[in-house]
């Protein structure tokens, strides 16, 4: 059963662009089998608690004496990996919030980056290692390279750097940039570009969708075994 995790954080729950990507995504996905399922958490509507102990940072046999997190929290910090390491496919609605990415999803991203568990540290295992993630991102500006705003982008890179650099997952970034361009004057000249972005957006993730949907399942090894 090729399972799809989809993960909203834009807190426009009306325009959103990235949650009109992410369901062309997840409905693509659906489209392909009665197999294909979607598991849908939106950090935004239902935010993931931040860590509140630093002990969750790590395995619990990495911990050292006395540190002892909350039982709750772990518990729901448990729930939130276990629906990770099921998914086949992780699905991410990333918007751009003042340079950053928005702070559920920067909470999220602290519970289930956990080393020893997620990440590897006293051994080489890397459970997420191979599987795909699909980051959607919009950015209100445009950041592309050798604009003078390139580099000003931190809402991707923290991402990629502990899905993929970190846990090994295979990043694809989905980017569609202007997004304000039709609201603010002093960005209208972006207009045409910003809208020629999201007609290629939304084609870039039915292709994945297909693409990843159709992948031979257990590509990447996987934690449960399946
Ligand atoms: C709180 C907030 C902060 C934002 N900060 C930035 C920013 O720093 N740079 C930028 O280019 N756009 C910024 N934007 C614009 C969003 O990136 C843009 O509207 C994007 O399309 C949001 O994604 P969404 O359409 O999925 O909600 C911001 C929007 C909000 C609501």
């Amino acid at each position: 059963m090729p399972g799809l995790l989809h993960l909203d954080s834009s807190a426009d729950v009306g325009e959103s662009t990235t949650r009109a990507l992410t369901r062309t995504f997840a409905d693509t996905w659906r489209g392909l089998s009665a197999a294909h399922t979607v598991t849908y958490r939106d950090l935004h509507a239902d935010p993931p608690p931040h860590l509140n102990h630093p002990a969750l940072h790590w395995a619990p046999r990495l911990r050292r004496p006395g540190e002892i997190p909350d039982p709750a929290a772990a518990a729901a910090q448990d729930a939130l990996l276990a629906e990770l390491l099921a998914a086949d496919v992780l699905l991410v609605g990333a918007p751009m919030y003042n340079w950053s990415l928005p702070s559920t999803l920067k909470a999220w991203l602290d519970q289930v980056h956990v080393l020893g568990v997620t990440a590897p540290f006293d051994s080489a295992e890397r459970p997420l290692a191979g599987r795909p993630v699909v980051i959607v991102s919009a950015r209100g500006a445009t950041y592309g390279s050798g604009s003078p705003t390139e580099g000003w982008d931190h809402s991707v890179p923290p991402i990629e750097l502990v899905l993929g650099r970190s846990c090994g997952m295979e990043v694809t970034v989905v980017t569609t940039d202007g997004t304000l361009a039709s609201r603010i004057p002093a960005l209208a000249e972006l207009r045409d570009e910003a809208r020629g972005q999201l007609d290629a957006a939304k084609r870039s993730v039915v292709e994945l969708a297909a693409r990843l949907g159709r992948r031979p399942a257990g590509v990447g090894p996987r934690a449960d075994g399946r």
